[in-house]
């Protein structure tokens, strides 16, 4: 694997993996765990050449503290990376993303609006700006994405309509860990007893899929499951015209978001009995 930190080696080494065939790009801000290394591997199987990117990208952050607390372990990331079968890592500095002078903005309404996109303003401006920065530096014909970010699947989609890009989205089920809580980075964040109070909101998504199989409110059976966990939001979106039960909740400090494709549970992660 090779691990570049500008878009002038990157671009060398593009150069003859391009060469091999059908090249994907896996876009990531690091701190991997398994969630991300399914993306990776899936690539790896599905396509000739594997890209990946490590950018903790300043512009999705509307909180400087969120910014400066984002774990950082580029060296076990990489190993992890090798391990996935990456051929190539781009590890860029911010000013090489933004260079001085940057002054280009991507503004996206439709799937951005509501949901995270009211809660974390300019978050989803900001995951627009760097993927397509990301697809024009890469030129890839496929780029995987996590269901886990339902809403950030359905920005991405749109901003590919709206952009003309030419590129396939490949969307990967939620992964999760025993108890049906979603890997993420922020999981870490959680005390024991709080990673005991999250376990409410894998319990609501189950929930959330027994009532809608049953013809039942998916919402209220969710809520009830939550109990004494208050959701920031916990409602039926629609995303790219599939009905996908969102949830933010804070557990502690720290913020969790989740969701179950409704009418897609092969998406959801959830395997077994949840689907029957
Ligand atoms: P990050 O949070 O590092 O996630 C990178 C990719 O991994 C995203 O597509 C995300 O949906 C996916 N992912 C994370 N946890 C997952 C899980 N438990 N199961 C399946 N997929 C999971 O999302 C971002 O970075 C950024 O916004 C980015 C797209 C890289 C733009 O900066």
């Amino acid at each position: 694997m090779r691990v570049v930190h500008t878009v002038a080696e990157l671009r060398v080494v593009l150069a003859g993996l391009h060469r091999s065939g059908r090249l994907a790009l896996v876009p990531t801000m690091g701190a991997l765990h398994e969630g991300h290394m399914r993306l990776l591997r899936l690539a790896r199987a599905e396509t000739d050449a594997v890209a990946a990117s490590i950018f903790v990208n300043p512009a999705q952050f509307n909180d400087p503290a969120d910014l400066a607390a984002y774990p950082r372990h580029e060296a076990g990331d990489a190993a992890m990376a090798a391990e996935a079968g990456v051929d190539v890592l781009f590890v860029p500095a911010a000013d090489e993303v933004y260079k001085p002078g940057h002054a280009t903005s991507i503004s996206v309404k439709g799937a951005a609006v509501g949901f995270e996109g009211d809660r974390r303003r300019g978050h989803f401006d900001g995951v627009a700006l760097v993927c397509t920065k990301l697809f024009a530096m890469f030129q890839p014909h496929v780029a995987y994405f996590g269901q886990k970010d339902a809403q950030q699947v359905a920005v991405i989609r749109q901003v590919v309509r709206d952009l003309s890009l030419q590129i396939e989205i490949r969307v990967v089920p939620t992964v999760r860990d025993e108890h049906g809580l979603a890997l993420s980075s922020r999981n870490a964040r959680l005390s024991p007893a709080e990673l005991v109070r999250a376990h409410a909101i894998p319990r609501a998504l189950r929930a959330a899929m027994a009532a809608h199989r049953q013809g039942a409110d998916p919402v209220a059976a969710a809520r009830r499951a939550l109990g004494d966990l208050t959701p920031e939001y916990l409602a039926v979106a629609v995303f790219d015209g599939v009905s996908t039960l969102v949830v933010a909740a804070r557990v502690g400090a720290t913020r969790l978001i989740d969701n179950v494709p409704l009418d897609h549970p092969d998406l959801s992660g959830f395997t077994g009995r949840d689907l029957l």
